[in-house]
């Protein structure tokens, strides 16, 4: 296959907004809030920033490291790199984690389109709290709605990956991405500045120790990773379009402080208004849904507030499920040789069919019960807290025992153009901390200590 002709990030910002755009999303609006407020709050947070310092930003420059010496997709590049060994396997488990994640994370992006109709609409008017928490369960426990509006997000998925990298995301990413990031901001004033905010901050910032359990420390983990976009490989397909004159770990530091700022910022514009209209924040992942509107409701100019928020909640979530189709799509065509289209139309009618199992899974699917789990649950479960945590190991294994260090140092230096001065902490933590923490905090949640 002609490698020449492999698409590329045109500018260095172009990357940076590229992989922004993977990373920030429903993790971070959705998820974060809604994973923070059901393992007890501040004390989570501590552990989430600790994870996201110790082993995501490594992780992330492992990823990097690998698809752009590599220059393919995470399967092909563990074959390349480690020809004969069972490492292309770490890409395969890859491969089914982008199923999975992507047939639940559309689900979710679908309530987003939902609720973007709701906003044109004006269909939050004069609502109360409660009334907009019936309002989001009748919506999910409908039949056909949420199902359709899956469907919908699914296509625009599909229809910018074929499109290709260069057109498909850098350009929304650059210019929409600061905009939620204000939007957001003007949300926490409003949030902060209602009466009882103070309880959702400390709710948010003070940590109570006697709250970590095997259980927390373990989603931690897998939120840092999930929101990071890291342990499946998707960021491994997106180095290999980095162009070699960039730097790799400042742009994995760039990125993971940029999306946990907008972790947190959620956080503050969500928690205050959560205890302020008496919202439980442990109620699980219909949490954003049942708070943002609310805070709309009460804000001057909320009808547009609301608008624009949702439809930038869409295209936020949007970035990043293309770049996870990217993952299978990028798979497809240089491991079987299919063209961009049809990998792309198989790889979406595949997740399709999971993701309506997801998407019903208050409806028509709610009697399904997998372990004491629904579809949707274990999807988002099983793929975050264990398939990308797992994941990650085998890829800082990999960079810090296998790789061999001309070749990461050759990499990250971008052969020697940049000095690399963090070089031996780098490889001493992908050798050592970030694996050795991985495994503890599985055998942890096991309640093996
Ligand atoms: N990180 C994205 C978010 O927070 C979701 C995402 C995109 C993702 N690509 C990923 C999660 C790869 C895990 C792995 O919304």
């Amino acid at each position: 296959m002609d490698l020449t002709n492999r698409d590329s990030f045109g500018s260095k910002f172009g990357v940076i907004a590229a992989a922004a755009g993977s990373a920030i999303g429903l993790g971070n609006i959705w998820r974060f809030p809604y994973v923070l407020g059901a393992n007890g709050g501040g004390a989570f947070l501590l552990i989430y920033l600790i994870f996201v310092v110790v082993i995501g930003i490594p992780v992330m420059m492992s990823e990097f490291v690998i698809g752009r010496s590599a220059q393919r997709n995470p399967y092909g590049a563990f074959r390349i790199l480690a020809p004969g060994r069972p490492w292309y396997l770490v890409g395969i488990m890859g491969v089914a984690a982008a199923f999975m994640i992507l047939a639940f994370y559309a689900a979710v992006a679908g309530w987003t389109m939902e609720y973007l109709y709701q906003s044109v609409v004006n269909g939050f008017s004069g609502k109360s709290a409660e009334e907009m928490s019936t309002m989001f369960d009748t919506f999910r426990s409908g039949s056909a709605r949420p199902v359709i509006w899956f469907l919908v997000f699914m296509v625009m998925t599909s229809c910018i990956v074929m499109a290709g990298i260069q057109k498909g995301i850098e350009k929304y990413t650059k210019v929409l991405m600061p905009v939620l990031l204000l939007l957001l901001i003007a949300l926490s004033i409003r949030s902060l500045t209602l009466p009882g905010a103070g309880e959702g901050l400390v709710f948010l910032f003070k940590p109570d120790f006697s709250k970590i359990t095997g259980k927390v420390v373990l989603e931690a983990l897998g939120q840092a990773f999930f929101s990071l976009s890291i342990g499946m490989g998707t960021l491994i397909t997106y180095g290999s379009y980095i162009q070699k004159k960039e730097r790799l770990g400042n742009t994995a530091v760039s990125v993971s402080l940029t999306d946990t700022f907008i972790a947190v910022l959620a956080g503050v514009a969500i928690f205050p208004a959560v205890f302020a209209f008496s919202i439980d924040p442990a109620s699980g992942e219909d949490l954003v849904f049942k708070t943002l509107p609310v805070i709309f409701q009460q804000m001057p100019g909320g009808y547009f507030f609301s608008l624009i928020f949702f439809l930038l909640l869409a295209v936020a979530a949007l970035t990043s499920t293309i770049s996870v189709l990217e993952v299978v799509v990028a798979n497809f065509t240089e491991e079987f040789q299919f063209g961009r289209r049809k990998a792309t139309v198989l790889a979406a009618l595949a997740i399709s069919v999971l993701g309506i199992f997801a998407s019903g899974s208050w409806s028509w699917f709610k009697e399904l019960d997998i372990f004491g789990f629904s579809v949707f649950e274990l999807l988002d479960h099983t793929s975050a807290n264990y398939m990308l945590p797992l994941g990650g190991f085998f890829i800082v294994v990999f960079v810090g025992w296998f790789m061999g260090k001309p070749k990461v140092s050759g990499e990250l230096s971008s052969n020697g153009m940049f000095p690399v001065r963090y070089y031996p902490l780098f490889l001493f933590i992908v050798r050592f901390i970030a694996p050795i923490a991985i495994a503890l905090v599985f055998l942890n949640s096991l309640g093996l200590f």
